[in-house]
């Protein structure tokens, strides 16, 4: 049975933010050290920043880049990573039980993303400081001079200040595993107070406030979290964040592959929880929502290889370096569709992580950096998915899955760039071992030239990109399709496959 789309400019979503593109960088494992930053290393520059590295995280299309955690930053003490490297103190980090160097902080992380052309997105310890300490940071990091903190930051090199506008008000204090995790009321009134504070430092509207949502649907106070913490913040914020990872369970690969089920049904959660917060304060203001950390994460061998093989207090230990299957850059894209099919909503994402933690880009210390199977899904929607997203309407062959019950087999959408007036198809075939015929028709565009369809598959679903053989999974080029005259797109999309199909 052959899937349709159809793709018309008078139907559409709303315009895809291009910080839906956005990643995150955590002192997790070798995400910081010898990741980013390796001073010793051949490749890195005047600063420590691995030229390989910054060369790859540009191809990928990084716009904006969360920074420094996580679990982490619930424990963390900015002015460590500040001023003179040699005088840095060297601290324990609770989150990962890992000893932290504070050779990589705020300044090495502004140079990265200045290197990148990314936006800062800081998040903010409270789970063990607060009000005080949120303020401090703040004048340190965005008041031009005049003051302590600011004159400090000017005498640390860095007269010019940062001026960060994202700031995410502590991260995941719903998880008991968070340091200083809260309940919902006592979280609620602390990032109401932060908040507040902030803004009475920082009072430009373009400073914008991330709440924390809860870190993953299925947790027991997931919306009644939100409901009470919004009912403490809601004027005072502009985002609530979402986090979610999808690993695939028990070899229930047609589940995993549909793990977009869940991810859209979160956010229409989160957006329907949001409004019942805005309806019962008689507010006219619309949240949007950041999902700030997604992914795919084999979070149940972590936890096994932790409690196995702790860390024990070492630096830049080898955690959560999960190599990634071509399936996973399927899910990984699929992901990325469903973000944009909710652009009207969700206003910002961060794939969790950049480099070597869950990670699309990977790295050997002293050695090569390459790119994961998920690096090129990420790449190619960063490239052709800016402009407005097209409201789609796709039919298409369903099959049934045990976790999300009946799923489409097509997952799609597609991107109209105003300026080029160019069209990008991103699509998805679930089906683990047969092709999908797919139709686009076109109405009401003037396209006229199929520039190309790229495709990622493999006939092994375990392929993946590895040191020995870092360019096994790659895009390809399809060679079957086709653009008539009566403006109607006909393919074939090959079983368990990412695709781009692009119109000019
Ligand atoms: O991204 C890895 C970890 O996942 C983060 O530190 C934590 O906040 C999240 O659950």
């Amino acid at each position: 049975m052959t899937a349709r789309i159809a793709l018309s400019p008078a139907f559409t979503v709303g315009r895809a933010n291009p910080r839906l593109y956005g990643s995150f960088v955590e002192h997790l494992g070798r995400c910081v050290y010898t990741g980013v930053y390796e001073p010793d290393h051949p490749a890195a520059d005047a600063e420590g920043l691995r030229t390989d590295v910054l060369d790859l995280v540009r191809e990928l299309g990084v716009t904006t880049v969360r920074y420094p955690g996580g679990n982490f930053v619930s424990g963390y003490r900015w002015e460590d990573g500040t001023g003179p490297r040699d005088d840095r103190p060297r601290r324990l980090d609770p989150a990962w039980q890992s000893t932290e160097s504070n050779r990589f902080g705020l300044a090495e992380y502004a140079d990265f993303v200045r290197k990148v052309g990314a936006e800062p997105m800081l998040a903010l310890n409270l789970g063990t400081r607060g009000v005080a300490e949120a303020m401090e940071l703040l004048e340190y990091a965005n008041h031009p001079g005049g003051t302590a903190l600011s004159e400090r930051r000017a005498a640390h090199g860095a007269k010019d200040p940062y001026g960060v506008r994202l700031w995410c008000l502590g991260n995941e204090m719903d998880g008991p595993w968070q340091t200083g995790h809260k309940t919902a009321a006592e979280y609620g009134r602390l990032a109401a107070e932060t908040a507040r504070a902030m803004r009475q430092l920082d009072p430009d509207p373009g400073l914008e406030l991330v709440a924390c949502g809860s870190s993953n649907q299925g947790m027991d106070t997931f919306a009644a979290w939100e409901a009470t913490v919004l009912g403490e913040c809601y004027d005072l914020v502009d985002h609530i964040s979402l986090h979610a990872y999808y690993e695939e369970v028990d070899g229930d690969r047609d589940s995993f592959l549909a793990s977009a089920a869940d991810m859209d049904a979160f956010i229409r959660n989160v957006a329907a929880t949001c409004d019942h917060v805005a309806a019962h304060r008689k507010s006219k203001k619309k949240l949007t929502l950041s999902f700030d950390k997604w992914n795919v994460w084999y979070q149940r061998r972590f936890h096994q290889d932790f409690a196995r093989n702790p860390p024990n207090w070492s630096q830049a230990p080898r955690l959560l370096e999960d190599s990634y299957t071509v399936t996973d850059a399927v899910v990984v894209g699929s992901l990325l569709i469903t973000l944009l099919r909710n652009a009207d909503r969700v206003a910002m994402a961060c794939q969790a992580q950049l480099v070597n933690a869950i990670a699309p880009i990977m790295t050997e210390p002293g050695g090569p950096a390459w790119r994961q199977t998920t690096f090129h899904p990420f790449a190619q929607a960063s490239a052709y998915g800016r402009g407005t997203v097209l409201d789609v309407r796709p039919q298409s062959p369903a099959h049934g899955t045990e976790r999300y019950g009946e799923v489409p087999l097509l997952h799609a959408t597609a991107v109209l760039d105003e300026a080029t007036s160019a069209v990008t198809v991103f699509a998805v075939n679930r089906s683990q071992h047969d092709e999908l015929p797919l139709e686009i028709a076109l109405h009401g565009m003037a396209l006229t030239e199929l520039t190309e369809h790229s495709v990622v598959s493999d006939p092994d679903p375990e392929a993946r990109n590895t040191l020995s053989d870092p360019d096994r999974v790659t895009p390809h080029r399809a060679t079957r399709a086709t653009l008539d005259a009566s403006g109607r797109v006909r393919t074939v999309l090959e079983p368990l496959s990412w695709n781009v199909i692009r119109l000019t």
